[in-house]
């Protein structure tokens, strides 16, 4: 069993993945700004306060934990945005200060930086809305970061290019920077598997200090 600590717990990937380890036997801790916010429903998940901005609240949080996931951002916008590079920086820096025994660290990421089979990246999509596009290019600075990072055990989970909530079947493909499609050209995957992923991964990493990406 291991001590997983899930920031954006309330979140719509952030809660598949904090489902995934309870139901694998883990014990999770629900990191979330208000904690009356949060319905556990194991006794299993210890909810505590965090800001994922805040080196000192992540090394709050990773003292007591083998992995950190940070499952954070959100639909807010330019909230958004604010939230994924400085995430990822205080996440390693919070990380960093605990020194050899720090606990991974399991990044949601973005699609956006993926490279399609004609060898264009998902970015270079005609007609995606502006605001998506942030947050694609948000996404690919706090990969870039994490790959100069070399003191801290990071992982970057890259979503397929739709991810949304759905079945889980317990299967999907994995590629590492180049989008995984189906026979149509689709690259999707359900929340709930690409959580699957994620627990797979911190229970057999293979892919410490490398961003892979998941689709069904
Ligand atoms: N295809 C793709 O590439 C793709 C698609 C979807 C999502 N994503 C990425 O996946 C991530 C999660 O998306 P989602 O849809 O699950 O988001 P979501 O449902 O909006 O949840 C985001 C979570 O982040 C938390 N959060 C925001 N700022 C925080 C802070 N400073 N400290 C602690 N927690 C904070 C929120 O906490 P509160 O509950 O306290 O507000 C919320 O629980 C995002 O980075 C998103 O860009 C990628």
């Amino acid at each position: 069993m291991a001590h997983i600590a899930v920031f954006g717990a309330n979140g719509n990937i952030g809660s598949r993945i904090v489902r995934e380890a309870l139901d694998r036997g883990h014990h999770v801790v629900a990191v979330v700004r208000d904690p009356d916010s949060f319905v556990a429903s194991r006794d299993a998940v210890t909810v505590t306060t965090g800001d994922v901005l805040s080196p000192d609240s992540v090394a709050a949080v990773g003292e007591d934990v083998d992995v950190v996931v940070s499952a954070v951002g959100g639909k807010d916008g330019p909230g958004h945005l604010a939230t994924i590079r400085p995430a990822a920086e205080a996440l390693v820096a919070g990380l960093r200060s605990l020194g050899g025994e720090a606990p991974r660290l399991v990044f949601v990421g973005g699609a956006g930086s993926l490279r399609r089979p004609d060898g264009s990246r998902v970015w270079d999509t005609e007609g995606l809305p502006e605001a998506i596009l942030q947050i694609m290019h948000a996404h690919g600075d706090a990969l870039e970061y994490l790959r100069g990072v070399e003191d801290v055990r990071w992982t970057n989970v890259s979503p397929a290019a739709t991810i949304e909530p759905g079945a889980r079947t317990g299967t999907y493909r994995v590629g590492k920077d180049d989008l995984v499609v189906d026979a149509d050209g689709n690259s999707r995957i359900s929340m709930e598997d690409y959580a699957v992923a994620v627990l797979d991964e911190i229970e057999n990493p293979r892919h410490v200090r490398e961003r892979f990406t998941v689709g069904d």
